[in-house]
């Protein structure tokens, strides 16, 4: 059910979930002043309570607030890149925060989205925390017709139109005195460390447990089982509209093999087109090169054809 930003904060006052549009996908909010409506955000996805969400702020200085320190270049990442796609990592005043919020951590994950709705609805109800507004394992949801599917047409969705980036935000973590890249997102590595002067580190997935707990579970996968090439070829292929195929008989388009923006636009509608047309098995087009936001893209592809 499509509501305004005036009922989404009635529904918040009676504890609540609602679906809110964000630039990168859409989120399944609640105030992070009602652990009860957050319960019912856990459930709702049926995800761990071992993962945390991300608190959604209405700017740097609500934010600072909940922080036991300040680690070095807040300013000049919030500065630079907030509101945006950029979610950082932050130790926390733990008696500030719903342990169930924070996954019992003694950090919390914050960033304030650039949606203009969603800025505006902070102006009136923050802080919101918001995973997104998908089930868990499943795809995340870039359109309000996505949310309708997965939650039901009588879910309470603030709609904001179809979500422009189409990925999730980039997350950085400051660990052992340092910025790294904890989850690939909407802005690259590269872009990051322009600002920065030097690039965050990625984090050495193979030897440690993820800086994310959520990067431990199942992750944006359709039904369909994806095959994942350099080199593909067969009858149903999720692909580049600027490239031929031999044997194909249906194309699943990404957009253009040199528009990266456009692809991470149309990655989770394809996903989840390919379950709309009941399609059991796809070959993915991962002939792609290994920099900015094609590294996002190449992650979410791999994880979506992980079972
Ligand atoms: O673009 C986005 O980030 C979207 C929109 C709705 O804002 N949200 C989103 O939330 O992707 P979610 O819940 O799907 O992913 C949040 C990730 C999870 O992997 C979670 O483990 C991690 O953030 N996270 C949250 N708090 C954390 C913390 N204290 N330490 C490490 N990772 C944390
Ligand atoms: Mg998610």
């Amino acid at each position: 059910m499509r509501i305004s930003v005036e009922e989404a904060i009635k529904l918040f006052e009676r504890d609540e979930v609602v679906a809110i549009p964000t630039e990168t996908v859409y989120g399944l909010a609640a105030p992070l002043d009602s652990p009860s409506a957050i319960e019912k955000v856990f459930q709702l996805k049926n995800r761990p309570s071992s993962n945390p969400l991300i608190i959604h702020v209405k700017d740097k200085e609500e934010c600072r607030k909940y922080l036991s320190s300040i680690p070095p270049d807040f300013d000049l990442l919030t500065d630079t890149f907030w509101p945006g796609p950029l979610t950082l990592v932050l130790p926390v005043k733990i008696e500030l925060i719903t342990k169930i919020a924070r996954a019992d951590l003694s950090t919390a994950a914050f960033r304030q989205p650039a949606h203009p709705v969603t800025l505006a609805l902070l102006q009136k109800k923050s802080p919101l925390v918001a995973p997104s507004a998908n089930i868990s394992g499943k795809p995340s949801a870039t359109r309000p017709e996505h949310i309708e599917l997965d939650f039901g047409k009588e879910f309470p969705l603030v709609d904001g139109g179809r979500c422009t980036h189409g990925v999730e935000s980039t997350i950085l973590a400051f660990v052992e005195g340092q910025w790294h890249i904890a989850r690939e997102g909407a802005i690259s590595c590269e872009t990051l460390g322009a600002s920065l002067g030097y690039l965050p580190l990625a984090y050495d997935k193979k030897n440690k447990s993820p800086i994310c707990p959520g990067q431990l579970f199942r992750h944006y996968a359709p039904k369909a089982h994806l095959l994942l090439s350099k080199e593909p070829s067969g009858s149903i292929i999720v692909g580049f509209s600027d490239r031929i195929y031999p044997e194909m008989k249906q194309l699943f388009s990404l957009g253009r093999s040199d528009n990266p923006e456009e692809v991470a636009f149309r990655l989770y509608d394809v996903l989840r087109a390919l379950d709309a047309a009941q399609v059991e098995e796809a070959i993915v087009d991962i002939h792609m090169p290994h920099n900015d936001l094609w590294i996002t893209i190449l992650e979410r592809l791999t994880r979506a054809a992980n079972r």
